[in-house]
């Protein structure tokens, strides 16, 4: 009889219970082994429709489509055991209707098996994740700075400066009202974010916004240097895996010139040695 330890993940609830306690640890992954290493000390993975810029080259993340997130999210599922598993939700497979975001955000949780979706927008999409809440799919909000927006909003500035913090407030009171059960915000004022973290019933999840958030959350190919087209301030470097591919790749394109690899070591003999 197999005793193997059953998996037993966050859910949303439990990471909405979460809230003022101690911080919650998020990143992004895209891959099973990347998945594995993050669900040793995350509470939250996501997949992030950044996938579409750090993995497929992508300009922007408007290019990525619903059938890209499942197939990252079915491999993400196949790495994380502890974690809540979260998908996004791509550009244009929510916006048009309540019904069209059910519709995909329910083949996203059937076939990724993810314990919830995160879609972008505050008051003006509140009315969808109620929808979707009361269908019986959890939802993480994402305020501030919209990156499936960057055409209206005119790039990807911070968001919120001044009499514009007004309007961030009321998105987030928006999707908390709407029955999300966290809310990301992204590229807000650090005082800002505060004082929406202490508004609000729900986690607040800042990437760019302020150590005070309920939790912090970073894209993974940022803070280990493997995406370095650019680096947004926000972002901390806690490796530089771009400079130790390059460094390796370099190393063994001198030895396959020079003719030292494979050296004796990697290579076979016919003497009858198991290999
Ligand atoms: O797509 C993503 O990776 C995200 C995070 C930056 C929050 O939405």
């Amino acid at each position: 009889m197999s005793h193997s330890a059953p998996r037993k993940a966050l859910s949303a609830s439990g990471i909405r219970a979460r809230k003022g306690g101690e911080p919650l640890v998020c990143l992004t992954a895209y891959t099973t082994p990347i998945a594995q290493i993050a669900d040793a000390e995350c509470d939250v993975v996501l997949v992030g429709d950044s996938v579409g810029m750090v993995l497929h080259g992508l300009p922007s993340t408007l290019q990525v489509t619903l059938d890209m997130m499942i197939l990252h999210g079915k491999a993400v599922a196949r790495g994380v055991r502890r974690a809540l598993m979260v998908v996004d939700m791509p550009f244009g497979s929510y916006e048009a209707s309540p019904d069209q975001a059910l519709r995909n955000a329910a083949r996203v949780m059937a076939e990724t098996g993810a314990g919830a979706v995160k879609l972008e927008g505050g008051r003006h999409m509140a009315a969808t994740i109620r929808f979707l809440v009361d269908r019986g799919i959890p939802v993480m909000a994402h305020i501030g700075l919209t990156p499936q927006s960057v055409n209206a909003l005119g790039g990807y500035g911070v968001q919120g400066k001044g009499a514009d913090a007004a309007r961030i407030r009321d998105d987030a009171r928006a999707v908390a009202e709407a029955g999300a059960f966290s809310v990301v915000i992204e590229k807000v004022p650090a005082a800002l974010a505060d004082t929406i973290t202490a508004e609000l019933a729900i986690p607040t999840i800042g990437i760019g916004a302020s150590a005070g958030c309920d939790g912090q959350i970073l894209v993974i190919d940022d803070m280990l240097g493997l995406f370095d087209a650019f680096k947004p301030k926000f972002v901390k470097r806690y490796a530089h895996l771009a400079a130790d591919v390059g460094a390796a790749v370099h190393s063994y394109a001198q030895e396959v010139r020079a003719r030292t690899f494979p050296a004796p070591e990697h290579v076979f003999t016919d003497d009858g040695a198991a290999s």
